[in-house]
């Protein structure tokens, strides 16, 4: 059980053996068939940070191998708020669990409760930093939607749009997509919101073609357009978030007229809804190659992958099949 706090821990085979793993997930997340292969273990689910699907998919998955789930949600429920440290609260959530998933606002403050825990931790979002289990199954989505029409991910066009600063979905996907081959990466965000530096340089130096720009027109003609919410939260004040609300919409009329016939539309959720944002319009909704609710679904086998790898159980799923009573 390695904890997984960054991406940087994944090569192309490893990715590669956890979407297998993912794929063979199918049966147990759609109730076609059940296994208890992590009955009697624990899941300590602690966010410290709001979330709806990164905190409910980890919990749902575990549940669906058969484990029980225990949950911290909010700073304000837990013993942090009293001054204690990261560390002492990872000693005393680990003896009480068997693995453990969390959020928190700081960047790099999971692999800091990491150093405390006696059980393996898998980064659920640390402040602006990393998101790992997000850029995977992003990937996974990536190359199931791909596959659909006979692409790859290799050789792709991937436009990234919005808050490119602040976006750790962003960041972590293109880390991971810096590890395939012949991609071309359109970023697209105010200068202010740009791609931080090194990992545009990290993305070039792998030998992807990287143009950067601040206009949504005439940028948007890829395989795959990954929109971003504009992370209100990472900012100093609501009211320098709101300049950049708003800015890049995406709707059916301007994906008609920038984008591909079969351009995949893909957001990480939550979208800001409120008129001033409205970054991902709801007249998308019917458009086929939004795969939004995909990325989600696809969350669940992702993360029940990751639960059976840590806990070394991969094997053993069909071993502990067992009968479904509904
Ligand atoms: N994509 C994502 O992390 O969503 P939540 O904030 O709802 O977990």
């Amino acid at each position: 059980g390695e904890h997984i706090l960054s991406v940087s821990q994944f090569d192309r085979d490893t990715i590669q053996h956890v979407f297998n793993i993912a794929h063979q997930m199918q049966p147990y997340a759609s109730r076609q068939k059940r296994t208890k292969v992590l009955e009697g273990a624990i899941l300590g689910n602690l966010f410290f940070e709001p979330s709806t699907r990164t905190r409910v998919s980890f919990g749902c998955a575990f549940n669906l191998l058969g484990g029980e789930v225990r949950e911290t949600t909010g700073m304000e429920s837990s013993a942090l708020s009293k001054g204690e440290s990261l560390f002492d609260t990872a000693r005393v959530i680990s003896s009480y669990s068997d693995v453990i998933a969390m959020r928190h606002p700081q960047a790099g403050s999971v692999a800091e409760f990491a150093l405390g825990s006696r059980v393996p931790v898998l980064n659920g979002g640390d402040g602006a930093n990393e998101h790992p289990t997000q850029a995977l199954l992003d990937l996974f989505t990536i190359e199931r939607e791909l596959a659909s029409s006979g692409q790859t991910i290799d050789g792709m066009h991937i436009a990234m749009v919005g808050d490119l600063k602040f976006g750790r979905t962003v960041h972590s996907l293109s880390k991971l997509l810096k590890l395939y081959k012949n991609l071309r990466f359109t970023l697209i965000s105010p200068q202010e919101l740009a791609m931080p530096s090194d990992i545009v340089d990290a993305i070039q130096s792998a030998g992807h073609q990287v143009t950067v720009t601040d206009a949504l027109e005439g940028n948007l003609n890829a395989d795959i357009v990954y929109q971003t919410r504009i992370q209100e939260e990472r900012f100093p004040s609501k009211e320098e978030a709101n300049l950049y609300r708003g800015k890049f919409r995406l709707n059916q009329e301007i994906y008609t007229r920038y984008c591909k016939s079969n351009t995949v539309i893909m957001h990480p959720l939550p979208r800001d809804s409120r008129m001033e944002a409205n970054e991902l319009d709801n007249d998308l909704n019917l458009n086929p190659n939004l795969a939004i609710f995909r990325q989600a679904d696809n969350g669940i086998l992702v993360r029940m992958a990751l639960f059976a790898l840590t806990l070394g159980v991969e094997h053993l799923l069909t071993k502990y099949e067992c009968a479904v009573p509904w």
